[in-house]
């Protein structure tokens, strides 16, 4: 099968019709002609109106960049095909003002020029004031091998409808915002990178054509156009050569840009649709240290998210724009920094936030954790020390089986953690002063249990020693005197009671509960370490054929949970074995 050929709407007519209506209910300012696929600005200001459009599949454009600051209105074709020159005229002659004259910007594809350009002349013969900028932005393919195709529009697109939207809403004449417009197609230069093509609802592709595992197409077309190369690279080799199209002035098919370092450059990275935010965000950050280590500029502005798709490419794309001198009041950045009432526009910085791009706030002196109040509660500092060392390396000594059970029920990651949390406490025992105050040798442990434990279980041990610190200072002497297992049996009570404040779980439920409830019951009853650890061991071994029905064993357990226990209660358990061998020795 294609890859990412499932979709929760097949019928592309369906899909497409869909998408526009749903626009006018996330921005009432603007209104959907659905016969003529029109999304327009319900009451046109009186000022130059900016129309594009396009093939569908490349949301939000461009339909959603219409409203107040951006586009007056968007005309969109069936997926990945231009609107016919009819659906555009209308546009124009009916759906936008066109008292101050209108621009219609479009990407240089054959079938958009042609129809656009069509309703352009249509519209001067019908005596409206029309002008229209071809934007061509893409270097991904070289002026050889690009031929009479010529460039192409990409993601670039939208710095220059941004740009000549903002400055006809402020007003400026059709030639103004016509020129500027040129300008920053003129100095904007894009490149787009894809692990493979997407797949058009409704239609069938060729398979043969399909990019191997871990090879990336670069410059890839947002139609799934074929770029200039495939080869497997990482992020660091993509980004390099990526930027290497877009920046070098020596690869004499290319040089389309002339921005060197000491311009001031605007970044895009744009998502092709289908990378998560989580990867883009990585992506971005490779891009920013490439262009300040290898090209050393510093972009003044960074836009990363989803503005030009193809459809859920999984691809993104780098534009550079070189800020260049408008000669009019506002300038390239401010007019890109404005705000625009438009659903599809999300970037959200200021002007004023990026004029303090580089300021550092004064950070607040990094204590070592809050002051700890000392307490009476005294241990024999080595053997504390040794005892917890022996149960840390027992509990990391049985990490494979604790890994082995949560990979039969849970989601494999219950030893590590433990692991984790285990050598970190190790490592802070190395460093750290020896105390024989219990609580100071506590809240050492808390500290680092905090941040090097996450997820569900860190939870419950971070919760469950704070209470416990808090438990044995509620039971502290008045004088200085050594800690009993009296002492500890009532902390331990109260701190399972307020465990119980924060999860339901409870023995018998197949968690760590089930070691920790028999150790705290039979410590309380016989003041013996060595009884109560062996409890918890029964306990735990006890939740083998247990059903789990709290936490993500729930939805993960599958077969086997007969066979083994709990990797909670298990790793538990022989922590405090471990406790009680450690003690002896
Ligand atoms: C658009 O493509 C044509 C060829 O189809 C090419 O001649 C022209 O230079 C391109 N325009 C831009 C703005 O890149």
């Amino acid at each position: 099968m294609f890859p990412a050929a499932k979709h929760f709407i097949h019928d592309p007519t369906h899909l497409v019709t869909t998408a526009l209506l749903s626009i006018p209910r996330t921005n009432p300012s603007v209104q959907c002609d659905i016969e003529n696929k029109i999304i327009y600005r319900k009451n046109g200001a009186s000022q130059v109106s900016i129309v594009s459009g396009g093939g569908s599949g490349h949301e939000p454009s461009f339909a959603s960049f219409v409203g107040a600051g951006l586009l007056s209105g968007a005309v969109a074709g069936t997926i990945f095909a231009s609107p016919s020159a009819e659906q555009v005229r209308r546009c124009i002659l009916h759906r936008v003002n066109k008292e101050k004259g209108v621009l219609v910007v479009v990407m240089n594809y054959t079938g958009d020029v042609l129809n656009f350009g069509m309703a352009v002349e249509k519209a001067r013969a019908a005596g409206i004031e029309v002008d229209m900028v071809v934007v061509g932005d893409d270097a991904g393919v070289g002026r050889a091998k690009g031929g009479k195709v010529g460039r192409r529009g990409i993601a670039g697109t939208v710095l220059v409808q941004k740009i000549a939207g903002a400055l006809a809403a402020k007003g400026a004449s059709l030639k103004d915002v016509t020129r500027i417009a040129q300008l920053v197609a003129d100095n904007t230069v894009s490149i787009g990178s894809s692990l493979s093509h997407v797949h058009v609802p409704g239609r069938r592709e060729p398979e043969e054509d399909e990019l191997k595992e871990g090879e990336v197409e670069i410059g890839m077309g947002i139609h799934n156009e074929a770029g200039s190369e495939r080869k497997s690279t990482d992020l660091p080799g993509l980004v390099k050569t990526m930027l290497s199209h877009c920046l070098s002035t020596a690869d004499q098919d290319r040089s389309f840009s002339k921005i060197t370092e000491k311009d001031e450059v605007v970044l895009l990275v744009n998502n092709l649709g289908g990378v998560s935010p989580l990867e883009l965000g990585g992506i971005t950050n490779e891009v920013v240290e490439q262009l300040s280590e290898t090209h050393k500029m510093r972009p003044v502005r960074v836009l990363s998210g989803t503005f030009m798709t193809s459809l859920n490419g999984l691809g993104f794309s780098i534009s550079l724009l070189r800020v260049a001198d408008t000669g009019l009041g506002s300038s390239m950045l401010e007019l890109l920094d404005a705000p625009a009432e438009a659903s599809g526009w999300s970037a959200a910085i200021s002007s004023g936030t990026w004029a303090k791009q580089g300021e550092v706030k004064k950070q607040e002196e990094q204590t070592d954790g809050e002051e700890i109040q000392p307490s009476n509660l005294r241990v024999e500092p080595a053997l504390a020390k040794s005892t917890l060392v022996t149960a840390l390396n027992r509990l990391i000594s049985v990490e494979p089986d604790v890994t082995k059970y949560d990979t039969i029920v849970g989601d494999g990651d219950c030893g590590i953690g433990l692991k984790r949390g285990a050598e970190s406490i190790l490592k802070m025992l190395e460093t750290a002063k020896d105390t024989d105050d219990l609580l100071i040798f506590l809240n050492h442990i808390i500290q680092v249990v905090e941040v090097s434990m996450d997820g569900t279980s860190g939870a419950i041990y971070a919760i469950f020693l704070n209470a416990l610190a808090h438990g044995l200072r509620q039971n502290s002497p008045t004088s200085p005197q050594p800690v009993t297992p009296g002492i500890w049996a009532k902390a331990l009570d109260s701190s399972l009671k307020a465990l119980g404040k924060y999860t339901p779980a409870k023995p018998g439920d197949r968690t760590l509960m089930d070691a920790l409830y028999p150790f705290v019951e039979t410590l309380s009853k016989t003041e013996s370490i060595d009884e109560a650890a062996r409890a918890a061991q029964e306990g735990a071994q006890g939740t083998k054929g247990m059903k789990a029905s709290l936490g993500r064993t729930v939805y993960v357990g599958g077969e086997g949970f007969q066979e083994v226990p709990d990797p909670g209660a298990h790793g538990l358990a022989e922590l405090l074995l471990g406790l009680s061998d450690g003690m002896k020795k």
